[in-house]
C-alpha cells in the first residue's frame, strides 16, 4: 500500500490536516456514498419530535449539527433513540406539547437548528425558552426570523435589538401573516411555516426566488395542509395542523457530494460515481454550474425515495472554463460556492460569482475567507461586495491555510490542496465534522486507492 498523502495532526483542541501531493500526482477513482443530507436530517428530527406517534429515520447525518437539533428536542421531551445512520426512532409528543426545558437550548454551530426552532418555540404558548450557540452562531443575524415572528405576535428578546443570540422566547398564540421575505432563504421560510403550524388560519411566505423546499415536502408527508405556488415562490400553511409520524429516508447530501464532484473534475485521470445523492431541483445548482463550466457529469439510476428525487452522479476529469454564476441560480447552490471557487481556480478564463452577499453571514464570511485562503495558495481571486471574481488557470502551491472553523471552507481547501504543488496544512480542519465526519477518512481512502 502506498504511503498516505494525507496526515492528520490532532492536538487536544484542534486538528491540522496536512495534504502533500506526491510527485506523480493523484487520480480519484471509484464509487462512494456521502452522509445523509443535513437539511433533511434537521427537519426529520424536528417534525418527528412534533408529530404524534413514531417516526423512523434511515440515513440520518451523524454530524454535529443534527446532534445539536436532537439534543434540543430531547431537552423538550421528545424521545429520540441513540443516533445512528441505520435507523433512529422518535416518539413524538404532538404539536404544541413541547415541554419547557430546564436549561438553555444550545444550537451549537447550526443556523438551521436555531432559526427553524425559533418558529416552533415562539408558538408554544405559556412556555419560556432560552437559545444560544457557539461563537460563530452568536454572531449570525437572527433578525431575519425574529422580525417576521414578531409580526405574528411573538415575544422574543436578544442582544443588539433582538438580533443576536442568546435569545429568550416567551411562547404565545400567534396570528397568521403573509410574509414577503427580502431574501431567498429556506431557513426563514421554514421558520415562518413552522410557526404557522400552530397558528389558526393561513400563514404564507413569499420569497424573491425559490429556496430549498425540503420543509414543504416533509410537512406534506407528515400530514400538514400546504399550498405551494412555484410561479410566485409562495407557500401557505393552514393552521392548526396535526402531524403524524412517518418513515423518513434521508438521501446523501449533494452539498457533501459537491466536494468529490469538483475533486474528480479538476484532478487528472479521475472518474467517480457518488451514489444515492439527493437531486431535489432546488439543490442542483451545483450540477448546472459545473455543466456550464464544461464538466462531464451525468445522473444515473434516477428515482424518488420518500418524496425526494435521488440519483447516482458520475463525473470524469474535465477541462473547465470560467462562467458567470448569479441570480436565481445562487439559492440553488448557496452552500457550494466555496467549492465552486476551487473549481473556478482550475478553470480556463474568469469566473464571476454575483448576488451572493448571503455568504458573508454563513458559518464564516465565506467570500472573504475563500478569497484570502486560496490566494495564499497562489490563486487570483478578487472579492466583490456580493461575490468573487476568479481568474482561473493559475497553479496552486501548498501553504498554511485556516478553515476559520467553517466546515465547508475546511473541505474546499482540502480539495484545492490535492491539486497544489507541495504540502498544504489546513488549520482547524476538525470543522468538517459539522456536516461530514468521514470526510478525511474518505479522502485518504480515495487517494490511497489511486496513487
Ligand atoms: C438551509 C438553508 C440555507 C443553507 C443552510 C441550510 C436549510 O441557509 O445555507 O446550510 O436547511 O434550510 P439560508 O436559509 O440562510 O439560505
Amino acid at each position: 500500500m502506498p504511503a498516505s498523502i494525507v496526515t492528520l495532526n490532532i492536538t487536544s483542541r484542534s486538528q491540522d490536516l496536512a495534504i502533500a501531493r506526491p510527485g506523480t500526482g493523484v487520480s480519484l477513482q471509484g464509487r462512494l456514498q456521502v452522509p445523509g443530507d443535513k437539511s433533511i436530517s434537521h427537519r426529520a428530527l424536528m417534525l418527528g419530535s412534533l408529530a404524534e406517534g413514531i417516526t423512523t429515520i434511515e440515513g440520518l447525518l451523524l454530524g454535529e449539527d443534527p446532534r445539536s437539533t436532537a439534543n434540543c428536542f430531547q431537552a423538550m421531551g421528545a424521545k429520540i433513540s441513540p443516533l445512528n445512520a441505520e435507523k433512529v426512532e422518535i416518539t413524538g409528543i404532538g404539536l404544541g406539547a413541547l415541554q419547557e426545558p430546564e436549561s438553555v437550548l444550545d444550537a451549537g454551530n447550526s443556523g438551521t437548528t436555531m432559526r427553524l426552532m425559533l418558529g416552533i418555540l415562539a408558538s408554544h404558548r405559556d412556555r419560556f425558552f432560552t437559545v444560544t450557540g457557539d461563537d460563530s452562531l452568536r454572531s449570525r443575524p437572527m433578525s431575519r426570523v425574529v422580525k417576521p415572528l414578531q409580526q405574528m405576535g411573538a415575544q422574543i428578546w436578544g442582544r443588539q435589538g433582538n438580533s443576536l443570540a442568546p435569545l429568550a422566547i416567551q411562547g404565545t398564540s400567534l396570528q397568521p401573516i403573509h410574509y414577503h421575505s427580502p431574501i431567498a432563504s429556506a431557513q426563514v421560510k421554514s421558520c415562518i411555516l413552522l410557526a404557522g403550524l400552530m397558528t389558526e388560519g393561513e400563514t404564507t411566505v413569499t420569497e424573491p426566488a425559490l429556496s430549498r423546499d425540503h420543509s414543504e415536502r416533509m410537512l406534506q408527508a407528515f400530514g400538514a395542509s400546504l399550498r405551494v405556488d412555484p410561479e410566485t415562490c409562495s407557500v401557505t400553511v393552514q393552521g392548526p395542523a396535526q402531524l403524524h409520524g412517518q418513515q423518513v429516508i434521508v438521501p446523501g447530501d449533494i452539498s457533501s457530494a459537491a466536494f468529490w464532484l469538483v475533486a474528480a473534475a479538476i484532478t487528472p485521470d479521475s472518474e467517480l460515481v457518488v451514489e444515492n445523492v439527493g437531486v431535489n431541483p432546488t439543490r442542483t445548482g451545483i450540477l448546472d454550474a459545473l455543466a456550464l463550466m464544461g464538466a462531464e457529469i451525468s445522473q444515473e439510476n434516477q428515482r424518488l425515495v420518500a418524496g425526494e428525487p435521488v440519483a447516482d452522479l458520475r463525473i470524469v476529469t474535465s477541462s473547465l472554463r470560467g462562467c458567470e454564476i448569479s441570480g436565481d441560480l445562487i439559492p440553488r447552490l448557496i452552500d457550494e460556492i466555496p467549492i465552486l471557487a476551487v473549481a473556478a481556480t482550475f478553470a480556463q478564463g474568469t469566473t464571476t460569482i454575483k448576488d451572493a452577499a448571503e455568504l458573508r453571514v454563513k458559518e464564516s464570511d465565506r467570500l472573504a475567507v475563500m478569497a484570502s485562503q486560496l490566494n495564499r495558495m497562489g490563486a487570483k481571486i478578487t472579492e466583490l461586495p456580493d461575490g468573487l471574481e476568479i481568474v482561473g488557470g493559475t497553479s496552486l502551491v501548498g501553504a498554511e491555510v485556516d478553515s476559520y472553523t467553517d466546515h465547508r471552507i475546511a473541505m474546499s481547501l482540502a480539495i484545492a490542496a490535492l491539486n497544489a504543488k507541495g504540502t498544504t496544512t489546513i488549520h482547524r480542519a476538525e470543522a468538517a465534522a459539522i456536516s461530514y465526519p468521514e470526510f478525511v477518512s474518505t479522502l485518504e481512502r480515495l487517494c490511497h486507492s489511486s496513487v
